[in-house]
């Protein structure tokens, strides 16, 4: 008999991102040299001096259960590295530890959505922003950005609010596009949220990975009418290069905060202890944990600079300089036509014949692009772009 999996997650699809990680993991396994361009995590190891702490809250014992809401001293840091690095002014209180940027949206969309809410979702969006809001019986309401460079504005959430309106999710810096709001753009969004009564879900995953003249921008820094609204969803994941550890945040109005610890009571009940301790530790150290950031987005900013430009000389790719994150979003409608259908099939052509692991646009709701992540080596990337300009053919100097 087959296994009765539940309506809710029967109706999800599997992560498309993980999916195309899983491929490039199978084939290696079986001796293929593949290039991963799918990868959403950085290349580099964790900072030593986070591993040290981690190490030393091992030594102490710190080994058992702490509270749900997660220890008082993680809290209390990062209300102070919040202070001392944006000048924001949250309590203690207004903040939960949880594993990781993900289950920080969980926990944050499970704790509001009823059955259905309408939640608005920028296109093109992170995949599992859809999939939480299915998961709650709530609809997903997508804004179309393209054209505004895929930076939505507060126009735009303006008129795409709906009567069942309870819930914005946005990510700046924006995985796939690599865009980041501005500032005054999105506090004039938070400002329209307030007025119409609408909670707001900022997904903070790559907060530090802003690039001049862009730079790092939190909701926390919001002033308090507008927080109240405001649910930060922040992780220790890319920031830090510490993926593996799964350890995240919400900043959140106190009722709020208490409703996600409830709920987290009763599945992950908080990130591990001696985790929390490594990250309470670093976020005191800010001014160490600042220049390890800074070394790893220069590098990132050094790659950019170069894969960019060497993507757009490739005959029909089109693709905009990111302000954020670590992902070019490649515009491939050009290529669509008589050898290819949909950027799905480019995508595959790259896996099985040249063996160039990439994402497809169509699970970020933007069917013909394609994304290639810029956390992995130079060498890689230079791999690729040579394996790419043979099968497609370089520009010519007339078009570009
Ligand atoms: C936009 C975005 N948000 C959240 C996450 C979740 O990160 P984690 O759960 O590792 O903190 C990711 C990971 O890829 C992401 O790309």
């Amino acid at each position: 008999m087959a296994f009765p999996v539940s309506k809710h997650v029967a109706a999800m699809q599997g992560s498309s991102t993980l999916m195309a990680a899983q491929v490039a993991a199978e084939m290696r396994a079986s001796g293929i040299d593949v290039i991963d361009l799918s990868v959403g995590e950085p290349d580099f190891d964790t900072p030593e001096f986070i591993k040290r702490y981690a190490w030393e809250g091992l030594e102490k014992g710190l080994t058992k259960y702490t509270s749900t809401q997660g220890t008082a001293d993680f809290r209390d840091s990062i209300a102070s590295f919040y202070s001392q690095r944006f000048g924001a002014d949250i309590r203690p209180g207004e903040i939960a530890a949880d594993c990781g940027g993900k289950q920080a949206l969980f926990n944050a969309a499970c704790t509001l959505l009823e059955p259905g809410d309408d939640v608005l979702i920028p296109k093109p969006y992170w995949v599992t922003f859809p999939a939480i809001t299915s998961f709650c019986n709530a609809n997903s309401v997508f804004i179309e950005t393209e054209q505004t460079d895929f930076i939505v504005t507060a126009d735009e959430v303006r008129s795409s609010i709906t009567p069942r309106t309870k819930l914005l999710i946005l990510n700046s810096p924006n995985n796939p596009t690599g865009r980041v709001i501005p500032p005054d753009e999105m506090r004039r969004i938070a400002e329209v949220c307030a007025e119409k009564g609408i909670y707001l879900l900022t997904d903070e995953c790559y907060l530090f990975f802003a690039y001049p003249p862009a730079e790092p921008f939190t909701s926390a820094s919001m002033p308090q009418e507008l927080r109240e609204f405001i649910c930060v969803a922040g992780s220790f994941s890319k920031t830090y290069a510490m993926t593996g550890w799964r350890i995240g945040y919400t900043i959140a109005n106190e009722e709020w905060t208490r409703a996600m610890v409830k709920l987290q009571s009763h599945s992950a009940t908080h990130p591990t202890s001696f985790v929390q301790y490594a990250c309470a530790r670093a976020m005191r150290d800010h001014e160490e944990t600042i220049e390890a950031v800074n070394s790893m987005t220069g590098e990132y900013a050094r790659r950019k600079n170069w894969f960019i430009p060497a993507l757009n000389e490739i005959d029909g790719f089109k693709c905009a300089m990111p302000e954020g994150a670590f992902y070019a979003f490649v515009d491939a409608r050009d290529m669509l036509g008589d050898r290819f259908g949909t950027s799905a099939e480019i995508s595959d052509h790259l896996l099985h014949e040249a063996h160039i692991v990439v994402t497809d646009g169509a699970g970020f709701g933007a069917d013909g692009f394609i994304r290639f992540s810029y956390a992995t080596s130079m060498e890689n990337l230079q791999r690729a772009v040579d394996i790419m300009k043979q099968m497609f053919g370089e520009r010519t100097a007339a078009a570009v």
